[in-house]
């Protein structure tokens, strides 16, 4: 466990600056809580946790004006609010020391797991970390490198979900089907190394170039390889870049036939069938399976299709060769999304088709979380 200095009270020059501070000059929050915990009177320690609420709502003000002095803090004002609110809802001077001993620990203990850097003990701070099974995500993230303009790319929040929860700042990351490079892009934002495979040359240059062009201030690595997702000796590869193991795994395959990427037939969506599609995403996890780190994460993000009048569960069928290789299924999310570029503006005639045929348009498609 590391120690972690609170600082939202310290920088705050307005509450340092009150005529009757609750807390003394230099007092930092954990040691006012520290000094309330000693505290023999429920009363006093309802006093002083009602002053410090008061400062902390003004914090919370000052915040939302975004006054920048928060940026650091080691606690949000807002968290903060919730948990004095708990102390001063508390009948008994044991339940207050309850509550305080809990801030205390978030003020200045780390705990972290094993797969990531989320601090545990501040967990409530993570409103941006997804946890439901269904992402309603809003307008895509387009800043900086990232774009749309890739038919069939997926969101950078996708990526950016599964790094925050499954790696630490550092580990590797492996996406087979790298496209435009949203994944590599993002790497470079979260400060973790990244290796992508596209079989389209143009493509793996296009997406170089995009990479490139995102600023990298943590010296991020990030390779792209030129090949066959399915063929590759992945252990060679890595050794290649001097490294053995990835920490997570990502493949976002064609969905089949729906996007046509290129007239290769090593390409997913030149699969002449729905057997040889799976066989061929069994290769690309065969290949990945053994450098992938134990006790780590796998995302496959794929859709379902529609042909001569059914609905092909492609999403189910791919989870199933996950499934037979030895992977353990953790989540199936299930996540929104609007017209693609193929369908835009036609969004009339696919629900006249749907009247018509009796089915419903897709707005959904999967991520399936896998752990080794
Ligand atoms: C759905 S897209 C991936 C998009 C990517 N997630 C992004 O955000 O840009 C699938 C990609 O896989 C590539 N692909 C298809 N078959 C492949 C194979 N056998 N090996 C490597 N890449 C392949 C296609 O060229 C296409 O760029």
């Amino acid at each position: 466990m590391d120690s972690i200095t609170p600082t939202l009270f310290e920088n705050d020059a307005a509450l340092n600056a009150c005529d009757d501070p609750p807390i003394k000059n230099g007092e930092s929050l954990s040691s006012l809580v520290e000094r309330l915990l000693s505290q023999e009177s429920l009363a006093h320690v309802k006093r002083e946790v009602s002053n410090l609420r008061q400062r902390c709502e003004s914090a919370c003000d000052r915040a939302r004006n975004g006054a920048s002095e928060l940026a650091d803090a080691s606690v949000s004002p807002s968290v903060l609010l919730t948990q004095l609110d708990q102390i001063l809802d508390a009948q008994t001077l044991e339940r207050a020391r309850y509550y305080l001993k809990r801030l205390k620990k978030s003020l200045t203990e780390v705990k972290t797991s094993a797969i990531n850097d989320l601090n545990l003990n501040q967990w409530q701070e993570y409103d941006d970390v997804l946890t439901d099974s269904l992402w309603l995500l809003g307008k895509r993230d387009s800043s900086g490198a990232h774009h749309a303009g890739y038919w069939g790319n997926f969101v950078p929040e996708i990526p950016r979900q599964f790094f925050k929860r499954y790696t630490k700042k550092g580990d590797w990351v492996l996406d087979a089907f790298l496209g435009s490079g949203t994944t590599l892009i993002e790497c470079r934002r979260q400060g973790r190394n990244g290796v992508g495979v596209e079989l389209q040359p143009r493509v793996a240059s296009l997406a170089e170039s995009a990479i490139a062009s995102e600023p990298n201030p943590r010296g991020i690595q990030t390779h792209v390889i030129v090949g066959d997702a399915a063929a590759l000796n992945y252990e060679a590869e890595l050794a290649r870049i001097g490294i053995k193991r990835v920490q997570l795994l990502i493949m976002h395959p064609p969905y089949w036939d729906i996007i046509k990427f290129s007239d290769d037939a090593r390409d997913l969506s030149n699969a002449q069938s729905l057997d040889a599609f799976l066989a061929m995403l069994g290769k690309v996890i065969d290949g990945t399976y053994p450098v992938l780190d134990d006790g780590r994460y796998f995302a496959l993000v794929i859709g379902d299709k529609y042909s001569g009048g059914e609905w092909i569960p492609l999403g189910f069928y791919s989870m199933q060769e996950a499934l037979k290789r030895g992977y353990k299924l953790k989540s199936i999310i299930v996540k929104n999304f609007e017209e693609t570029r193929g369908k835009r503006n036609q969004r009339e005639l696919w629900r006249y088709r749907a009247l018509v045929g009796g089915f419903y348009v897709f707005k959904h498609e999967y991520v399936f979380l896998f752990v080794k």
